[in-house]
């Protein structure tokens, strides 16, 4: 009998489906979550995002963009139509048929995994889930979450996992900045924690994602998404290696790089900088070293890895220092233009990005430092209180060095190296300058 119950529940979800009379709801609406329903109410479903904040509800009700990555006239016009609206309630929940949620999944200062966001999302569900609900994590996360932290909550409720509602996790792979892969192009991987919950996922993503991976379990997509991330920092680790060798060695690293790359097979471009940023890179790899210590497992290449990236800003630092020693300035008696303070080029997120330790770092020398970012106009922020100042002739002359820490590609860089007196480049964004020689440093 019980699997004509979850059967006529499951039929009963997938003619919803079908009939796009699915309701959508999506918690927390940031990077990945706005986007995201922004895709499901363009594939026809009606969404509500529960997005905490209240401002940032105010503003997707009056049809406000905040996110980079989204066009303002589609969100405007998605809210228009009505089939887009946010709350800051979670007692919308019952009405609606399928729960995404992309809530942070930040570090504590341990570097510890800190599931507080996903604990208490999932316990605002657990008094609200109903039979046939879908409850999908895109959050990145350790293997185990949805599994073994999730499940237990909402089964609080009364309600099994598999015979009352579907549970699943999906990774968000979002790049923002990312011109050609977005969300509803870029392969959608689709784990749930029985057959049931896998079978309706793949179904819901697949109305929304062009692509739909389906693997084995919650467990397995949770583990694609810590590899694809921890992949990026171990490579980027290997490629700043290279770089403080090619320093000591006197060697351009930058050049090294260019004839490698030349490689038709077996590699893939990565380049150095002043360290990694962003909500991903730095943190995600760090769920997985502390998860693999319950298996007393230690993850050597993740721990190596953050300990390279984050000493970045550090030889940024000394590098600044040897430049302006050549000139026969002292640290505490120059003034530095940090040029970009997003953690990644034409972006305006600032979360982790090596930029801010850099300005922590040379103001504790006593340095004047000013930043520039097209996409920040203040940062308030860590300690720090400042206002991005304009890139003025008068600025670009007067200050004693430019340190390049994004490359921001709407910037005038043949203007920037012609005016300033030197330039420490970490990004290579002077390459095409003719004549950079004589003033440019690069990392
Ligand atoms: N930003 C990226 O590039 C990216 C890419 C892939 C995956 N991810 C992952 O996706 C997740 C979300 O990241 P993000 O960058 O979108 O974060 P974000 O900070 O931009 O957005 C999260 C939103 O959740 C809201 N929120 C927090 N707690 C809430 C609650 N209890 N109820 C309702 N709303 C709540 C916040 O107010 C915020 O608006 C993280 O796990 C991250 O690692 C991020």
């Amino acid at each position: 009998m019980p699997e004509k119950r979850v059967e006529a529940l499951l039929e009963n979800w997938l003619q919803k489906l079908e009939e796009q009379t699915l309701r959508v709801g999506v918690v927390g609406l940031g990077y990945v979550g706005l986007p995201f329903a922004l895709e499901a109410a363009e594939a026809g479903f009606q969404v509500v995002g529960i997005e905490r904040n209240p401002e940032r509800v105010a503003k997707v009700n009056r049809g406000e963009n905040y996110v980079d990555d989204i066009r303002d006239e589609d969100l405007s016009r998605l809210v228009r139509e009505g089939r887009l609206s946010a709350t800051t309630e979670f007692d919308v929940v019952p009405e609606l048929d399928a729960v995404v949620i992309a809530v942070p999944t930040p570090l504590d200062k341990n570097l510890v995994p800190d599931l507080q966001y996903v604990k208490h999302v999932t316990e605002e569900l657990s008094h609200h889930i109903r039979p046939g609900h879908l409850v999908s994590l895109e959050s990145t996360t350790f293997p185990g979450t949805t599994e073994e932290v999730m499940r237990p909550i909402l089964e609080r409720s009364g309600l099994r996992a598999e015979e009352d509602f579907f549970l699943a996790y999906s990774p968000e792979r979002v790049d923002p900045g990312n011109k050609r892969w977005k969300t509803n192009n870029t392969a959608k991987v689709v784990g749930g924690v029985g057959p049931n919950s896998l079978r309706v996922a793949e179904a819901f993503y697949g109305r929304i994602i062009e692509e739909v991976v389906p693997v084995s379990s919650a467990r397995v997509a949770e583990m694609v998404k810590v590899y694809e991330n921890t992949f990026r920092a171990v490579n980027i680790a290997l490629v700043n290696e290279l770089a403080l060798l090619c320093d000591r060695m006197g060697l351009n690293v930058w050049e090294v790089l260019d004839a490698a790359f030349t490689k038709p097979f077996g590699i893939m471009p990565f380049y150095p900088g002043p360290g990694v940023g962003g909500h991903c890179i730095p943190l995600d790899p760090h769920y997985l070293e502390w998860k693999a210590r319950e298996y007393n497992f230690r993850t050597r290449f993740i721990g190596l890895a953050g300990e390279i990236n984050r000493s970045m800003p550090y030889f940024v630092r000394e590098k600044a220092w040897r430049v302006l020693n050549e000139a026969g300035k002292a640290p505490s008696r120059s003034r530095v233009l940090v040029l970009g303070l997003a953690y990644k080029a034409d972006i305006s997120d600032w979360r982790e990005s090596p930029a801010v330790e850099v300005i922590k770092l040379l103001q504790q020398d006593g340095a004047e430092v000013l930043y520039h970012d097209p996409y920040i106009p203040e940062f308030k922020q860590e300690g720090l209180d400042l206002q991005s100042v304009p890139l003025t002739d008068e600025l670009l002359q007067d200050v004693d060095l430019v340190i390049i820490t994004t490359a921001h590609t709407g910037v005038d860089y043949p203007r920037v190296v012609r005016l300033a007196p030197r330039v420490l480049d970490t990004k290579n964004a002077t390459k095409a300058v003719p004549d950079r020689g004589q003033k440019v440093v690069l990392l």
